[in-house]
């Protein structure tokens, strides 16, 4: 089937099966190589893009489903010569090892930040906790969220 989606602010046509994962319609069929297959599962966050302004893995996401409804992705962030704000701080912290985890990461704590700008670090632990960064580098990560949170400007 054809699908209308809007990702990042533009209007995308697709030619996919209705079941198909999102995570696979990004990567394969629009070039949107930011989120990561991780587990498949819904259990390590490497695929989570924002759906409505929310976090989603988009492993487990239906491209079918998304018909009216608005995608971001890392790649609506910045970029690598103008990293957008949550982006710089992340590499002030040098919040990444691998970096395999941290698309998914970003979009989960941009989520967050747009709905509530000064979370504490009780919030952003809770809200970052289905993320999962296998190299260990969750305190680097938790820093640079919590800079931009005192600053208020995700
Ligand atoms: Fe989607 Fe792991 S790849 S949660």
């Amino acid at each position: 089937m054809t699908i209308q989606l809007n990702i990042n602010g533009q209007r995308k046509t697709v030619a996919a099966d209705a079941g198909t994962p999102l995570l696979y319609v990004l990567r394969n069929e629009l070039q949107l190589n930011g989120a990561k297959f991780g587990c498949g599962l819904g259990q390590c966050g490497a695929c989570t893009v924002m759906l409505d302004g929310r976090p989603v893995f988009s492993c487990l996401t239906p491209v079918g489903a998304l018909a009216g409804r608005t995608v971001r992705t890392v790649e609506s962030l910045g970029s690598a010569i103008q990293p957008g704000r949550l982006q710089a701080a992340f590499i002030k912290h040098q919040a990444a090892q691998c970096g395999y985890c941290i698309a998914g990461m970003l979009m989960r704590a941009q989520a967050l930040l747009e709905r509530d700008p000064h979370p504490d670090d009780a919030a952003i632990r809770r809200h970052m906790e289905p993320n999962l960064c296998r190299c260990g580098t969750h305190h680097r990560i938790l820093a640079a969220i919590g800079e931009v949170a005192r600053e208020g400007q995700p």
